[in-house]
């Protein structure tokens, strides 16, 4: 996998039967309804100048001289080999940046993973509070779920799967860049969060080592890897929207790190951010822009906003929204509820999109209605509502759209009916955020302990590096890519 092959990954292939929601320009009378989604609904050149303007940005970010400047950051992981099935051993994970946060304990044992997972909700107040609270409650987490599974005591290698855009120095080492989606925690952006994590869990008295971190999609890939060695992208459909592949380090001008075998490197695009230098504003409408404003993040993470779970339900609120205040829908009622922000979840887009029983008038429609306090409501009223939702979900879908076969995962792909469909190819990830998180660590703490002596050289090779531990980590892995070379 290489640049050129991510013009496959940025491109996107409407087929015939897909077209029904890109743009009519025939001449056709628009209704009221029809002109107020015309805005989501794009035609075939917006959407290839999208994906063109998505490989420019990828290839800013990969190159020395522009990443400065690159919306698209595309990170270097240190994750340079995918597993290989002989990875063993029992794991802690943690997965951090989802719809949840969970902690689990999993057992490799050659294509046999069993897991154990427990989740934790944070608190609102945790996810925009201070630093040292965050990942205090992680650790007490951690603590909790060694008790309860009786590994309490045990000195157990840990993989942390942390969803947040990191500049990573080493396998186990990464300074958050900015925060996205729901969490703004004070005193971690620009922090080594391994470091934060290590420090709780030594407050904490546990003897957990973290031995790598890891984003979300590179999870997703080395979990799909596992079973399918052909696989070189991961997506995250969730919460938040991102990819990463393997790339040949000859095509990753930000490198700064040996050379050795295998010469490759998985990247986190980063690919929420594509937008923020204002590439995307051709097609972002008053809502997107309405969305940003409000958000924790504003100016941030704009092809996100347009895409992922965490706003789709809170588009189509408000498309709905104005739909009833120009009398178009609910016989003109805005209730508390539809006039609440974000009250619209998107798990309401997928259960409207799965109703298709129009003989019954959409009883799950009239369901999520009767949550939001709407009575008296019409079938055509759950039918405009079905084609708002599959007006946004569709847009969504394109715009994040591949042709490759991927690994993919998060919860707006698995639980809305219709995404996989207008995507293609798609294999989902079983549960990659750990699974993921424990395959890397495996990799590394097998490197690790087959290599000593060799670890030893390469980590005196690599002492420059501020943490003797990733530094030791990134050498366990540059080890092994060393006795897999044919030289
Ligand atoms: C956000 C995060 C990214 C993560 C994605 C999916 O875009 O910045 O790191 O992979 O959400 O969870």
């Amino acid at each position: 996998m290489h640049l050129d092959d991510l013009e496959i990954l940025a491109r996107v292939s409407i087929s015939e039967e897909k077209e029904e929601l890109i743009a009519n320009n025939d001449g056709e009378p628009q209704s009221e309804i029809s002109h107020i989604l015309s805005e989501y609904i794009l035609d075939r050149s917006q959407y290839e100048k999208v994906s063109s303007l998505l490989l420019d940005e990828m290839e800013h970010g990969l190159s020395k001289e522009h990443n400065v400047s690159a919306a698209v950051k595309m990170f270097p992981t240190y994750v340079r080999s995918l597993p290989d099935g002989s990875e063993r051993g029992d794991f802690l994970a943690l997965d951090l940046g989802g719809t949840n946060f969970r902690v689990l304990a999993i057992t490799l044992n050659g294509l046999k993973v069993e897991m154990k997972n427990k989740i934790y909700p944070i608190a609102p107040e945790i996810m925009t509070g201070k630093a040292t609270q965050l990942f205090d409650h992680i650790a007490s987490c951690i603590d909790n779920f060694m008790a309860e599974n009786g590994l309490s005591g045990q000195k157990l290698p840990l993989g942390f799967t942390f969803s947040f855009p990191c500049k990573q120095e080493g396998l186990a080492v990464g300074r958050l860049v900015r925060w996205t989606k729901g969490f703004k925690c004070e005193g971690v952006e620009g922090e080594d969060v391994v470091t934060m994590l290590h420090e709780a869990i030594k407050r904490k008295g546990l003897g957990v080592e973290c031995v790598a971190l890891i984003n979300d999609t590179v999870g997703c890939l080395m979990s799909c890897a596992f079973h399918d060695h052909n696989t070189q992208v991961g997506v995250i459909l969730g919460t938040g929207t991102n990819a990463c592949y393997m790339e040949h380090l000859d095509r990753v001008g930000t490198w700064d790190d040996d050379t050795e075998e295998p010469k490759q490197v998985i990247i986190n695009t980063e690919w929420g951010a594509f937008g923020d230098n204002g590439c995307l504003d051709f097609i972002r409408t008053k809502v997107d822009r309405d969305i940003d404003a409000t958000s924790l993040n504003p100016g941030k993470q704009l092809y996100e906003k347009m895409i992922s779970g965490m706003y789709m339900g809170e588009i189509v609120r408000m498309i709905a929204v104005e739909c009833a205040e120009k009398g178009l829908l609910f016989n003109g009622q805005v209730t508390p509820e539809l006039a609440q922000r974000e009250r619209f979840y998107t798990k309401f887009v997928s259960e409207i999109e799965e109703d298709n029983n129009e003989e019954e008038g959409y009883p799950k429609v009239r369901q999520v209605l009767d949550e939001l306090g709407l009575v008296n409501v019409t079938t055509e009223d759950c039918r405009i509502l079905k084609h708002i939702c599959s007006v946004v979900s569709t847009r969504a879908a394109y715009l994040a759209s591949t042709e490759l076969t991927v690994a993919v995962d998060g919860s707006l792909y698995r639980f809305h009916p219709h995404f996989h469909d207008l995507m293609f190819c798609m294999r989902l990830s079983e549960d990659g955020s750990g699974k993921g998180a424990a395959l890397v660590a495996a990799v590394a703490n097998r490197l690790r302990s087959r290599s000593a002596q060799l670890v030893f050289v390469f980590k005196l090779m690599l002492s420059e590096d501020g943490s003797g531990k990733g530094a030791a980590l990134v050498a366990a892995v540059a080890y092994r890519m060393k006795l897999m070379s044919p030289h």
